[in-house]
């Protein structure tokens, strides 16, 4: 294997070009499509470690080389910690490689994906973990199901709170046999911010209870130390999810943010890749932002027609992009709603836009007990992602939200305090004004 930066050619422009990304302990990666001229690649072989293919719910997102570490040397010459705290405050992810000390095997995790594959496959599986869940979380009955394309069961847990546990396919892709379990507690959706700590701690609890790996996700005394430093105090995984991303499946863009304010909510969210491989994209939304302004660019001045075609194929739908684009804040707002809003065939449905980010350097292979952490300080500024599987069979990870374990008021109760504020700013300029007199 290469121990120098990769030789002259196209490569080793995309590898070396100024506004590419350097990210701490990732392989640097390269898009291929197959249309490449044989000698480049060829050239660059001694680098290469592996070839990843990106398939996804039908759409073919062409491959990945994934190099050696050394065919792009690191150009950056801050500190690495400094480095890092940069990218924390920027919210931009951090790669943890091999962070999670022996993960389960893979047997493990196909043993856990073929249960709840199976019919009623949540029941199976706690069922199985009845002894472990004890009377405080043993399963009760079956709730609603809030999104019923894609949910299978959701089954009350105990009987003194109401937590619940949640079974899912990723999407509703007929050759996606993906599926996530979720746990969380009160109503779907409005309580997902909720700010309630005694209750994050009882998920906690029972994720930890019936997920070993998740134990070891924040007592690494490396991550704590800097998670404790990174949001001002002890930190909490809660509302775990187990995913297993199968082949065909994964995640399409989006954040994990909320619309709250920044202290006491949720401040990030780690995932950890426990058996199998993913491939990720994951940047800053504001790096997303101009990475959509320089694809649109490319539409602008004739390259890629027929992705211009395939996404808007009348000229007032592209000028409404542009237009979009050219504007930030709604740019930013555009690509963080779900789906990604009126971007969304530009970043889904266009594997050359996967190509760009890639080459960009935003992409990243996670294998058995790496981590990528994912800050998250509002909806503004927020690390956005998509997820591919990256095997050829099913996957499991474990991912955490991130959460301030100290006691904070429901978001109710700080809009009341807001406003007993807002009456307290009149009171002050009712006092300016009586001084002026
Ligand atoms: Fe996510």
């Amino acid at each position: 294997m290469e121990t120098t930066p990769v030789p002259p050619g196209v490569f080793h422009d995309v590898l070396t070009a100024p506004d590419r990304v350097w990210t701490p302990g990732a392989n640097p990666v390269l898009s291929v499509h197959g249309d490449e001229d044989p000698q480049e690649i060829e050239a660059i072989q001694p680098w290469i470690r592996e070839t990843v293919r990106l398939q996804r719910r039908g759409v073919d997102h062409g491959d990945w080389l994934v190099l050696n570490p050394e065919a792009a040397p690191a150009r950056e010459d801050h500190p690495p910690e400094a480095l890092l705290d940069e990218r924390w405050y920027e919210a931009r992810p951090i790669l943890l490689p091999g962070f999670l000390k022996e993960p389960e095997d893979e047997a493990f995790a196909l043993e856990r994906f073929r249960t709840l594959s199976g019919d009623k496959g949540l029941r199976a599986f706690l069922t199985d973990h009845i002894p472990r869940l004890g009377e405080t979380f043993a399963p009760g009955s079956n709730m609603h199901l809030h999104e019923a394309h894609r949910d299978l069961e959701r089954i009350k847990l105990g009987g003194d709170h109401d937590l619940w546990v949640k079974l899912g396919r990723l999407s509703s892709h007929k050759k996606d046999a993906s599926l996530r379990v979720r746990f969380s507690f009160g109503k779907e959706g409005p309580d997902d911010a909720s700010r309630d700590i005694e209750r994050h701690r009882l998920v906690r609890e029972v994720a930890e209870l019936l997920l070993p790996d998740a134990r070891g996700l924040t007592t690494d005394p490396w991550l704590s130390e800097h998670l404790q430093r990174w949001v001002g105090g002890p930190v909490l995984p809660t509302q775990h999810i187990a995913y297993f991303n199968a082949p065909n499946g994964g995640a399409l863009w989006h954040h994990d943010g909320f619309n709250e304010p920044l202290e006491g909510g949720q401040r990030g969210v780690l995932y950890t890749q426990v058996a199998g491989r993913t491939a990720w994209l994951a940047l800053s939304i504001d790096e997303l932002c101009h990475l959509v302004r320089e694809f649109l660019e490319y539409m602008t001045e004739g390259d890629l027609p027929w992705v211009r075609e395939r996404i808007a194929p009348k000229p007032a739908a592209f000028d409404r992009l542009v237009a979009l684009a050219k504007r930030f804040p709604r740019l930013r707002r555009e690509l963080g709603r779900p789906g990604g809003g009126e971007l969304s065939g530009l970043i889904h449905a266009a594997p050359e836009f996967t190509a760009l980010c890639a080459d960009a350097g935003h992409a990243f292979l996670l294998g058995p007990g790496d981590g990528l952490l994912m800050p998250n300080h509002g909806l503004e500024k927020t690390v956005m992602h998509t997820v591919f599987c990256a095997s050829p069979g099913p996957t499991y990870a474990i991912s955490t939200a991130l959460r301030e374990d100290a006691e904070y008021p429901e978001l109710s109760a700080m809009r009341g305090a807001s406003a007993e504020r807002a009456r307290g700013g009149r009171n002050r300029g009712a006092r300016r004004s009586r001084r002026r007199r």
